[in-house]
């Protein structure tokens, strides 16, 4: 049997180990993934950690992952080996319950399946992937390019174009990380009034070279009033992975503005008074579903939107992976296989 590479976490909180593999060979319904690159995310740690639910061990993890479709099983129909295709958070629903015609996936009865949480992900040279979880990637876009735009990208693109928000709307991005850095971007190509906030000032050269119209440096100025001087915002896109951080821009908010929460620390405070009085809100919003990674990818390669990357081998994925958690990462952080 031919062998493959992954990189496996094999207890919670064990380290990222680089083993051999056979080669898996697609069930029906699924398909087989040569990888190309593959994006390391923030969210990667529920897996490196065991802050899942029933995660089992050993787990190859990774949710950024583009590649070539090199087999398929049974039943398979509408996609082509040869093609390229990506998979992200979202590893596929049964879409036939009344909680998926809902639109309701955590709740789906056959279970959410979650890329590189309840099956291997694509820190790997061959990963095996439901049809529900492909989208399909333009020519435009290398593999590298592309990865990130599967987990950072579509969460901020999704979360951005359902927000509400109107072209002109001023709308802060809070984090310039592997997502923030992307929400820059997009929210500056959807026509929104853009404010990066970050901790320091040296990212601001970067976040104004990404779009944003403002830059708040969180370190020495307070978010709440420099947002207010600004009118307001409609919504603030809070990528940190810190509470009291989200709690200290809230009052930015304009009348009627969100805070739209993608990044998932343990928990935040939230003063009623403030939402009651200017009818604010918090709302948190998930990647979304395949077609929406597909669009995430299409308005990419539309608009220029492209992710700033530090590319590692996929043997150096420990290593990769500490430098994202570093936080000190521009600003996203992928592997690449060689295939
Ligand atoms: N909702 C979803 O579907 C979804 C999808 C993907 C990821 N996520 C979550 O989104 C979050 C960000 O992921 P990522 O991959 O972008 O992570 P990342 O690249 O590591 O970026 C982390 C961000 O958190 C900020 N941060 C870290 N420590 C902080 C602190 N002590 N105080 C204030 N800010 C702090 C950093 O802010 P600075 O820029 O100021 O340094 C940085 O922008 C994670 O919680 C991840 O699990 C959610
Ligand atoms: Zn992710």
């Amino acid at each position: 049997m031919a062998k493959m590479r992954v990189v496996q976490v094999a207890k919670a909180g064990g380290p990222l180990e680089l083993v051999e593999r056979e080669i898996p060979v697609p069930r029906a319904g699924t398909v087989r993934i040569k990888v190309q690159a593959c994006g390391v995310c923030h969210s990667d740690s529920l897996a490196k950690e065991g802050r899942w639910p029933g995660l089992q061990y050993p787990r190859v993890p990774g949710h950024e992952v583009v590649g070539v479709l090199d087999a398929v099983g049974t039943g398979v129909a509408g996609w082509t080996v040869g093609w390229r295709v990506g998979v992200g958070w979202h590893g596929g629903h049964c879409g036939r319950c009344d909680s998926c015609r809902r639109g309701d996936f955590f709740a789906c009865q056959e279970a959410l399946q979650v890329t590189g949480i309840t099956y291997d992900g694509g820190y790997a040279d061959y990963m095996i992937a439901p049809i529900e979880a492909l989208a399909a990637v333009p020519d435009e876009l290398s593999g590298v390019e592309a990865a990130p735009l599967m987990c950072a990208g579509i969460t901020t693109f999704n979360a951005l174009r359902n927000s509400g928000a109107r072209a002109g709307d001023v709308v802060a991005i809070l984090g310039l990380g592997g997502l923030g850095h992307l929400g820059v971007q997009f929210a500056a190509k959807m026509g929104f009034k853009t404010v990066g906030i970050a901790r320091g000032k040296d990212k601001e050269p970067l976040a104004r070279k990404l779009g944003a119209w403002h830059y708040i440096d969180s370190q020495t100025q307070d978010p709440a009033a420099e947002l207010a001087k600004l009118g307001g915002a409609k919504i603030i896109l809070a990528t940190v992975t810190n509470g009291d951080a989200m709690s200290a821009a809230l009052g930015g908010l304009g009348v009627n503005g969100t805070l739209l929460v993608v990044g998932a620390p343990k928990s935040i405070e939230v003063s009623p008074g403030l939402l009651i009085t200017g009818r604010r809100s918090v709302k948190g919003w998930y990647s979304g579903t395949s077609i929406d990674s597909q669009e995430a990818l299409a308005f990419s390669a539309l608009s220029g939107v492209r992710s700033m990357n530090e590319v590692y081998p996929l043997e150096r994925a420990a290593e990769a992976y500490e430098r994202m958690m570093s936080g000190k990462a521009r600003f996203r952080v992928v592997l690449t296989t060689g295939n």
